[in-house]
Formats: C-alpha cells, sequence, structure tokens
C-alpha cells in the first residue's frame, strides 16, 4: 500500500544494498525482541494480538462495547494526553474522517497537550453545555499537562451532571495495567479502564487501546485500521531492504544523512487532513532519534498551502534538507471542476481535471522542480499512498513505527527511551516547588 519512489532522491539500489548486513542484524534482534534492554518491542506484533491473543480479544470486546454506549450519549469524546499518548488518535480522526464530516457520530476535540490557558478557557467554555465523555490517556500517569485538564474538565463533568453515576459512566481512562496515580483514581472511582501495554511505549502506543478507542469512538473502521497494520506486518516480515518497504524509506534517509549530509527531513503532504499524522510522524522520529547529537531533524510542510511559503526556501534556500513526500493517488473524496459558460474567472480549461487530479499535477510538478538538477537540487523520496482510508492508516502507521526503530538502530541510538524530555521537566517542576 505504499510504494517507496527513489527516482528523484538520487539514490541507487545499489547504495542502499550497502547497508544490507547490518539491516539484516538489527532486524533479527527486533524480531527477537532483543532491540534494547528496555524491550519495549510489544508493537512489533501488535497487529496479530488482536487475533491471537485472549487478553486483547476481551479489550477489543470492551472497547467496542463502551465505544458504542458513549457513541450514543454524548456529542463531543474529550481525549486528554500529550505526544505518543494523543497524537497517533488525532492523526487518525483527521485522515480517515477528515474535518467537516457529517457522517461522523462524535466530534473527537483534545486536552491535556498545552499548558496554554487560553485554549483550555475556550474549550471549557465550549462544553459547557455540550454532551460530552473524557478518555483520559497517559501511560505514567503522571504527566502534568494531562493531569491538570483532568481535573479542570472531570470538574465540569461533575459540575454539569451532579449524578456520581452519569459522571462515572462519561469517564474512560487509559493508562498502566498496575500503577500509577491515574491507575489508582480510577480504580477508586470505578472508571472504565483499558491497559496501555507495558513492552509499549507512547509514541509506539497508536495500534492499542490509547489510538483505538478514541479511533472507535469517532465512527472509525477500526477493524479496517488493524487489517491495514497486518499487511504492513507481513510486508515488513523480510529483512530484505529492497523489498521491505520500511527498511528501503529508512535505509535511504540514513544514507542521506551519512552521506550526503542532510540534517532536516522534510515530510511533505499535499492533504491538509495528513498534517496532524505529519506531526505524529514529528514525534516518533524526533524522540525515538535525536539523541547522542545525532540524527535527522524531523520537520513537515502541507502543500500547496507552503510552496506559497516554504516553497521559496525549499527551492533556493540552503541545501541542508531532503524531502519525503507524501503522495495519495485515491483521496477519500473528489470534486469536479465546473464549467462557465463565459470563462469570467479563465480557469475553463481546468475543467477537464478533478480537484485531486490537479493536486497531483502540483506534487508531480513540485517534485520535479524541488529535486531537479540545476533546479532545486532536493533530493525527493517520493511515498506513493494508495488511499487515505482506514486501511491505509493501520499500514502506514505501522510502516512508519517499523521504519523508525530500524532508523534508529542504524544510528545506534535507542528509538524507545527519552531521556531528554525530562530535563525541562525538572527545571519546571522545581520553579513551580513540587516536592
Ligand atoms: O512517546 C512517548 O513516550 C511520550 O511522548 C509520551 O507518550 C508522553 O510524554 C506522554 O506520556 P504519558 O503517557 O506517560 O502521559
Amino acid at each position: 500500500m505504499i510504494q517507496v519512489d527513489l527516482k528523484n532522491a538520487q539514490i541507487k539500489d545499489e547504495e542502499l544494498l550497502k547497508y544490507q548486513e547490518q539491516v539484516t542484524l538489527i532486524h533479527q534482534k527486533l524480531d527477537a525482541n532483543l532491540i534494547h534492554e528496555d524491550e519495549f518491542c510489544g508493537w512489533i506484533d501488535m497487529p496479530l494480538k488482536y487475533e491471537r491473543d485472549l487478553n486483547y480479544q476481551a479489550a477489543w470486546q470492551t472497547m467496542n462495547t463502551v465505544a458504542s454506549r458513549i457513541q450514543k450519549e454524548v456529542d463531543v469524546l474529550l481525549v486528554i494526553g500529550i505526544g505518543g499518548s494523543y497524537l497517533g488518535a488525532r492523526a487518525a480522526v483527521d485522515m480517515v474522517q477528515g474535518f467537516y464530516n457529517k457522517k461522523s457520530p462524535v466530534e473527537v476535540i483534545y486536552a491535556g497537550n498545552t499548558l496554554s490557558s487560553t485554549y483550555t478557557a475556550q474549550l471549557l467554555d465550549y462544553l459547557e453545555n455540550k454532551e460530552f465523555a473524557i478518555n483520559v490517556i497517559s501511560k505514567s500517569g503522571t504527566t502534568t499537562e494531562p493531569a491538570i485538564a483532568f481535573r479542570l474538565f472531570r470538574n465540569l463533568l461533575i459540575k454539569q451532571k451532579k449524578s456520581k453515576e452519569v459522571v462515572k459512566n462519561r469517564i474512560i481512562v487509559t493508562t498502566d495495567s498496575a500503577e500509577g496515580i491515574l491507575h489508582d483514581l480510577a480504580k477508586e472511582e470505578g472508571y472504565q479502564t483499558f491497559v496501555i501495554p507495558n513492552d509499549i511505549g507512547g509514541r509506539y502506543s497508536v495500534l492499542t487501546p490509547v489510538g483505538l478507542f478514541p479511533m472507535l469512538v469517532s465512527g472509525i473502521d477500526v477493524e479496517k485500521v488493524l487489517i491495514g497494520a497486518q499487511k504492513a506486518y507481513q510486508e515488513c516480515k523480510t529483512d530484505k531492504i529492497l523489498v521491505n518497504p520500511a527498511y528501503k524509506y529508512a535505509v535511504s534517509r540514513y544514507h542521506l544523512y551519512q552521506e550526503k549530509n542532510k540534517s532536516i527531513e522534510v515530510l511533505a503532504t499535499y492533504e491538509l487532513q495528513l498534517q496532524m499524522f505529519c506531526e505524529w510522524w514529528k514525534q516518533l522520529f524526533g524522540e525515538s532519534e535525536g539523541k547522542d547529537n545525532k540524527a535527522l531533524f524531523p520537520a513537515s510542510v502541507v502543500f500547496t498551502t507552503d510552496l506559497h511559503s516554504m516553497g521559496q526556501f525549499i527551492q533556493e534556500g540552503s541545501k541542508i534538507f531532503f524531502e519525503t513526500v507524501i503522495s495519495v493517488k485515491k483521496p477519500n473524496h473528489d470534486v469536479p471542476i465546473p464549467e462557465l459558460e463565459d470563462d469570467e474567472d479563465k480557469i475553463n480549461y481546468l475543467t477537464k481535471y478533478s480537484l485531486h487530479d490537479i493536486n497531483l499535477k502540483a506534487c508531480e510538478a513540485t517534485i520535479a522542480a524541488h529535486s531537479g538538477y540545476q533546479l532545486g537540487n532536493v533530493p525527493n523520496i517520493v511515498l506513493q499512498w494508495e488511499t487515505m482510508d482506514s486501511e491505509m492508516f493501520g499500514f502506514a502507521a505501522y510502516f512508519f513505527m517499523r521504519a523508525c526503530a530500524m532508523s534508529a538502530s542504524l544510528l545506534q541510538v535507542n528509538p524507545f527511551n527519552q531521556p531528554g524530555v525530562e530535563v525541562y521537566k525538572k527545571n519546571m517542576f522545581e520553579l513551580l516547588g513540587k516536592k
């Protein structure tokens, strides 16, 4: 479902094959769950677990039952979480359901991913007279942003509903199976809980209840998401760089970093609905790889919007980056261009195309402009996506997680920890006088 096209990246197959031995070694370790002492590799066979593992099947049943009930009871689901505990769900809901989808049974909105008082105050105001439920998601159960948001929005729910029973039914907690403040609080209050498996870290958790429950409530066909992820799992079983699409992409970006002195990867999409997918991708690669003063800085642009801003820099600015372009063959919807008798606005020449056709032409033209010799000279890796539906989301999510684990391991950094994130937290807690 994803073709990795290197025609415009100036990378030959022979160059990729130089890394085959290293890739084979890492692949074997990944599959044997031996990549790092943390052993956070539970996501690798996650797509199969819902079929094979009784615990996962039970969780799947419960998620479906609770999601159907919530869909009947509320207009809005508030997802509270930050980083890996929220970006995957948001990426999926935006990509598959879009922005003005009248068929979505429930509006999904987000809190706990910011300390902005203005955003939070407006959200509190927005929800004041709405029927809403809360899905608070935190593996550690102690992260400050979601903890504050949960206190504020739970208070709003209590104030709005008054009945303890109704409040209880409107709160769903996704957290660790055994410990943490959130785990204990949920147990004490009798909230419905879903478990984030011990062997899966935040940014690799989109195919666990962290991502799947909000997707279910939003009306996404989650069985198809899992089918997509299973397909990616099957395609990524081989260690062969030229056959495994995730490894082909991972090795290409590593090659551009190592051999061509590129220090930034710009992920470019032509679909506004993929903007949050790009945010999820940035978090996945940024937190997994940015260690020991190494790695590509992951950035993103949405074209054609950003062709009218960053397009100038990409074409003629300093050449410290390469682009990875997502090109979607079949959109979720298309729009014909109507013909005007008097061609007043002079765009009748476009009526033989649909809006998506024009978007694809813009993509083709931009790749040529950016990557062309003596033009932009920016290598372009092109990822051809078949669609933008639920199956594609599952495939793409797994594809990038697998690519990221390989790519970070090639850099010899641990893909599953994030020690650098603690530094600002320590400073902030000191300033706030936390005991
Ligand atoms: O990928 C990660 O591990 C992080 O981005 C976490 O998901 C994020 O910091 C939130 O952590 P928690 O789920 O413990 O609240």
